[in-house]
């Protein structure tokens, strides 16, 4: 049997800058996730991944790093750090730290070195070109809107795939690897449980540099340069000269890979520990929505993905994250968002196959935060695909209800802790505003609430931990079931003979035909099978057992 310990993990996602504020400044810290750790460790997580902490202008929120090997001010020392790790380690949770390796800050001093001497050893650690005509040297487009170029003051041309305060790294360059190299295993020496490791598929790029063909005259997104061929090099020698070495966790944000290369990036040798299985999450335009096509669209997707992936691997299964909308906007229809319903979702989605991720906030139920105005948006990637939209004709009202709806500010507004001023995050000013919500949904709210959808999340992490059913939920092969309900999204899962059959109801009241079975777990009240008959309610997920 396998004994990979994060098979069995739950994560916790930590955005710092809007976890809990310590010194009234208005951004969360170090401090102020040490003063939580008991909050994390009665939820029952054992990972916790915090976003990037290091030194940084925060352009792009930490992921434009200046120095991987120091704490922001911002956050704290790195003393704080240290004392986290320690901390967390003493009720048994790992911390995963967030590894940038495609760019970094345009305030690192490799890309300061590099822009004062074009002759300078670092200048071989970006991609730095010349043209003729004063054009960028190609049609690529950044991720975040615009050319994937931009000029230096004495007119040189240096990719970024991000921002433009985000110049990429020439991983071409073996000296840059090493200093990378190092950098890592400097972390993994400290005691880290691994990291969570950003963009990683953008690392290898075409090095002819051609305009891609983009057909509507438009620039050519650079998505179309993932996985790039040749990038194999680079990720076996990444984890031979770091990762291999250590019993670290590896978890790639790896957008882009087709289910051929699935197993290469995450099966049992493959690059990393699992990758984030992107395939049923990005719904941009579907919901749920308590309609049985897009209920049985979304399964589909979620089935096709799960059956390749326990073939082939590994993934990390998660609901959201720092970059995308809530879960309740993203999945539910504003007037079905709900205890029940998001206790649906959850369920749903933890009992995978996978190792699930559960992101701040989402197990209290934060919601979107609906904004006026593109001046209410702080997260650069929102400002750059407005002026983009904007240049591309579209209306205002139009780019404002998509940022509204699929902005990554949605995620990021302030972890409400209690009914007090802005929720309890801070004693200062947010430095971005709380949810107007706050004194509905909260943490102490929650905690002391029985039938909170966060008592919720707690029982279920520790149904899937148990010592009864973690082996079948960590291990159990998944195998679709009751396909023919359109609205509901059934699974069983088996181990050793015991299987668990997972009942999720996005529908109407549902009579099921069951023979026999023991409910083991639930959302609402306990059905029994009565005559050969389950009966479920919207939204209610239930968990059987059954004997083979
Ligand atoms: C990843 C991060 C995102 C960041 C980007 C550039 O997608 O999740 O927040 O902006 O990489 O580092
Ligand atoms: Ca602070």
């Amino acid at each position: 049997m396998d004994n990979q310990w994060w098979k069995k993990s739950v994560v916790y996602q930590i955005y710092p800058q809007s976890f809990k504020d310590s010194n009234g400044d208005g951004i969360g810290d170090l401090p102020g996730i040490i003063e939580k750790l008991d909050y994390l460790a009665e939820l029952g997580i054992d990972v916790l991944w915090v976003c990037p902490i290091f030194r940084s202008p925060m352009v792009d929120n930490g992921y434009d790093v200046a120095d991987y090997r120091s704490v922001d001010p911002m956050f704290g020392t790195d003393q704080e750090l240290d004392g986290l790790i320690a901390a967390a380690g003493q009720k048994g949770i790992k911390i995963v730290l967030d590894l940038v390796l495609n760019h970094c800050s345009d305030e690192h001093e490799w890309f300061r070195r590099a822009l004062k001497d074009p002759n300078s050893e670092e200048a071989g650690y970006f991609y730095f070109r010349h043209t003729e005509d004063g054009q960028p040297p190609n049609n690529w487009r950044s991720n975040f809107g615009g050319s994937a170029w931009a000029q230096t003051e004495d007119g040189r041309w240096y990719l970024h795939t991000f921002a433009k305060e985000q110049p990429d790294l020439n991983w071409e360059n073996p000296k840059l690897r090493q200093a990378l190299y190092d950098m890592i295993n400097w972390w993994l020496d400290k005691g880290v449980g691994g990291f969570r490791i950003d963009a990683i598929t953008f690392i290898k790029k075409d090095l002819s540099f051609a305009s891609g063909d983009a057909k509507d005259g438009a620039l050519y997104p650079i998505e179309n340069f993932q996985s790039y061929p040749g990038i194999s090099e680079f990720l076996t020698e990444l984890k031979r000269e770091t990762f291999a070495k250590y019993d670290a966790v590896t978890i790639a944000e790896a957008p882009g890979v087709s289910p051929e290369l699935f197993a290469e990036y995450a099966g049992p040798d493959g690059h990393f520990s699992m990758i984030f299985d992107f395939n049923w999450d990005h719904m941009k335009g579907v919901s749920v929505k308590c309609d049985p096509d897009s209920v049985s669209a979304w399964r589909s997707r979620m089935f096709e993905s799960v059956l390749h992936t326990q073939e082939h691997g590994w993934s990390a299964i998660f609901l959201e994250n720092h970059d995308q909308a809530r879960c309740p906007d993203k999945f539910l229809d504003k007037d079905k968002h709900g205890r029940d319903s998001m206790a649906c979702l959850a369920t749903t989605y933890m009992l995978l196959r996978g190792t699930p991720f559960i992101y701040q906030g989402q197990e209290l139920g934060m919601t979107n935060s609906i904004r006026s105005g593109i001046g209410e948006f702080q997260d650069v990637s929102a400002l750059n695909q407005w002026k983009e939209g904007l240049a591309q004709g579209r209306s205002e009202d139009e780019m404002l209800q998509e940022l509204n709806d699929y902005g990554r500010d949605n995620a990021r507004s302030p972890f409400q802790w209690n009914a007090e001023q802005h929720g309890g995050f801070t004693t200062g000013t947010p430095w971005m505003p709380v949810h107007s919500n706050y004194r509905e949904v909260n943490a102490e709210k929650a905690q002391a609430d029985a039938s909170s959808i966060r008592t919720y999340y707690k029982g279920l992490i520790a149904f899937r931990k148990s010592e009864e059913w973690s082996d079948v939920l960590a291990f159990g092969s998944f195998e679709p079931a009751l396909t023919e309900y359109p609205s509901l999204i059934a699974y069983r899962r088996s181990f050793e003979g015991r299987t668990l059959l997972v009942l999720n109801n996005y529908g109407g009241s549902l009579e099921l035909p069951l023979a026999e079975g023991e409910v083991v777990f639930g959302s609402v009240e306990t059905p029994e099978i009565k005559d050969g008959k389950l009966n479920l309610l919207p939204y209610q997920s239930v968990v059987l057992t059954e004997t083979e």
